[in-house]
């Protein structure tokens, strides 16, 4: 113990701004597993301030401040972003880069639509952003960065994943979202997620990092699931099809983009029909690695924060924000034209 101990640099200071859900979660890590961290990232992980909206009186394992005084605090190696929403958070991560410090955050909101632009500002990590526990974002722009990745077909929203199992088995949509919001998967305002706001952000970011464009979430196309009725879902399944809300982006030889959102009939011997409940699955054809598919806890507390740690280990190794360098070298770009992929493929429009 002593000689690891010796072994270890000087501890890796940050802040946190939100202590909800995820942040809570980390927050627990950094505690309960501060050793098994410290060996991961070769010295400690403290957690020396934090910022939310409510801090009367709470008990939190840092003091409470503002977020000016957190982002001029001269101890602080990087902040944690852990708010969600597009402002104040997009601010946050701006004055927070602006001051030399590094961030690390779950918000796909920011990342898809101004993380070009704040990258440029500093490092920036963000491998929470996109389906939680699975570790998608640094694979895309570092593991497979030599690579040339042809197509993304992916289920990126655990809770319309959900409600989907819910009509297929006989629920109404009302039902199903109903059940959702009791079990804390949707939000009292289920738009993001219904009406497919959540997974175009997701797929996003995906397609900046796999094709090397930059991509307008509000160019991809959306048809969300409030329209379908659990009769479509049971039709589908007499003829040997899931309806599932796939995420899919093709980019073209000739580097065009065609991407979409929407429910499409996933026959029912495919992987993508067996993706359960709040899961994930992200499925990439690249020219050399081939085939891959990654699947897991696309959403909850405990697989967003642990990407959080990820990110935050390799910050403390100095190790280098490919996925947030990726971003910064696309900022100059006009967007790309994005054309919907169109009711045929990568599976048929469910309606
Ligand atoms: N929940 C998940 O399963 C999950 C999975 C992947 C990614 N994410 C992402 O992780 C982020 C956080 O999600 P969450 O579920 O943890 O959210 P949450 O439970 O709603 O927590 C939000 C936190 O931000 C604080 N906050 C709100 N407004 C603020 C403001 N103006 N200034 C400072 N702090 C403010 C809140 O303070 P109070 O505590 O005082 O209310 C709360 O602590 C989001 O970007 C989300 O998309 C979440």
């Amino acid at each position: 113990m002593l000689a690891f101990r010796k072994m270890l640099r000087a501890p890796y200071r940050i802040g946190m701004f939100g202590l909800g859900h995820v942040g809570g979660a980390l927050a627990r890590r950094l505690v309960d597993d501060a050793d098994a961290i410290a060996r991961a990232a070769n010295r400690p992980i403290l957690l020396e301030a934090i910022v939310v909206a409510r801090p009367q009186g709470r008990v939190a394992p840092a003091p409470f401040m503002t977020a000016e005084e957190l982002i001029a605090r001269p101890s602080l190696d990087a902040v944690v972003e852990l708010v969600g929403g597009l402002e104040p958070a997009h601010t946050y991560i701006k004055n927070a880069l602006s001051a030399g410090l590094e961030v690390i955050t779950a918000n796909k909101q920011v990342v898809a639509t101004q993380g070009p632009a704040l990258a440029r500002l500093g490092r920036l990590r963000f491998e929470a952003s996109v389906a939680s526990a699975i570790p998608i974002v640094e694979t895309l722009a570092d593991t497979l960065g030599s690579d040339r990745i042809r197509s993304i077909i992916s289920i990126l929203n655990g809770t319309t994943n959900s409600m989907l199992g819910a009509i297929a088995g006989g629920a109404s949509y009302a039902e199903a979202l109903a059940d959702a919001q009791r079990r804390g998967l949707a939000e009292a305002d289920p738009s993001a997620d219904v009406d497919a706001h959540d997974p175009a952000a997701k797929l996003a970011i995906l397609s900046m990092l796999a094709f090397r464009r930059r991509v307008d979430p509000s160019h991809i196309e959306r048809v969300g699931i409030r329209s379908l009725e659990p009769a479509q879902l049971a039709a589908a399944r007499q003829r040997g099809f899931v309806i599932k809300l796939i995420a899919a982006a093709t980019m073209h030889d000739d580097a065009s983009i065609e991407a979409d959102v929407r429910p499409r009939l996933v026959p029912d011997d495919a992987a993508m029909a067996r993706v359960e409940g709040a899961m994930n699955a992200i499925a990439l054809d690249a020219q050399y690695a081939g085939s891959l598919v990654l699947q897991g806890p696309g959403a909850g507390p405990d697989a967003a924060a642990s990407a959080v740690l990820a990110d935050l280990v390799r910050a403390a190794k100095d190790a280098p924000a490919s996925a947030g360098s990726l971003l910064a070298s696309l900022a100059p770009q006009p967007a790309a034209t994005v054309a919907p992929l169109g009711p045929k493929n990568p599976y048929p429009a469910a309606s």
